[in-house]
């Protein structure tokens, strides 16, 4: 199953074709139908997702892209990480398949901390990241200070039951 490009990939979108400047190299985490990817090509873009049915299809667009589960697979440094996170709490109504695109664990931030918890060594000197998440993902901000990152706020949408918001995060 592959995530449809949602208000949450379009609003992350945005920045990302903002952010991204030739000769750059770029890793689009969890890359799904490949759509922030895409938005980078002008980088040296690499994408990666848990999902061999993602990857698959990503590369078919002839984007460079691997399975890994976040960082596993990944021995590089880059100047920009996209991440669009699964990162609703656990409804446990949810399919499995479908959980794997939107559920960041039982509260919703699991992954995030995960992420946070890896992600430095993964970022050149003034390496940056963009992420997206939702106002129904706990602690956020919370996550980023404490893995020693700063945040700034670059868009935020209201949806039904929740507000999504862009952020880029510096070391
Ligand atoms: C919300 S979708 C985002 C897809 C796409 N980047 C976008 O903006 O539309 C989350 C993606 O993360 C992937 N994913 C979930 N857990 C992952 C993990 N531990 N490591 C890598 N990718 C993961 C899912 O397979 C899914 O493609």
């Amino acid at each position: 199953m592959i995530y449809e490009p949602a208000e949450d990939s379009y609003l992350l979108e945005e920045q990302v074709r903002k952010y991204v400047k030739k000769g750059m190299k770029v890793l689009d985490v969890g890359t799904g139908s490949g759509i922030q990817a895409e938005a980078a090509k002008e980088a040296k873009i690499l994408a990666l997702d848990i999902n061999q049915e993602c990857v698959d299809f990503v590369r078919k667009k002839g984007i460079n892209c691997v399975k890994s589960d976040l960082f596993e697979k990944i021995n590089e440094k880059f100047d920009l990480i996209i991440f669009n996170p699964p990162y609703l709490p656990e409804d446990e109504e949810e399919p499995e398949d479908s959980k794997l695109l939107t559920t960041g664990g039982k509260k919703g931030n699991e992954i995030l901390i995960r992420f946070f918890s890896q992600v430095k060594k993964y970022l050149n000197k003034d390496g940056k990241i963009l992420i997206v998440f939702s106002s129904l993902t706990p602690d956020v901000d919370k996550i980023i200070r404490k893995y020693g990152f700063k945040y700034k706020k670059l868009s935020e949408q209201k949806i039904p039951f929740e507000t999504l918001y862009v952020y880029l995060v510096e070391q």
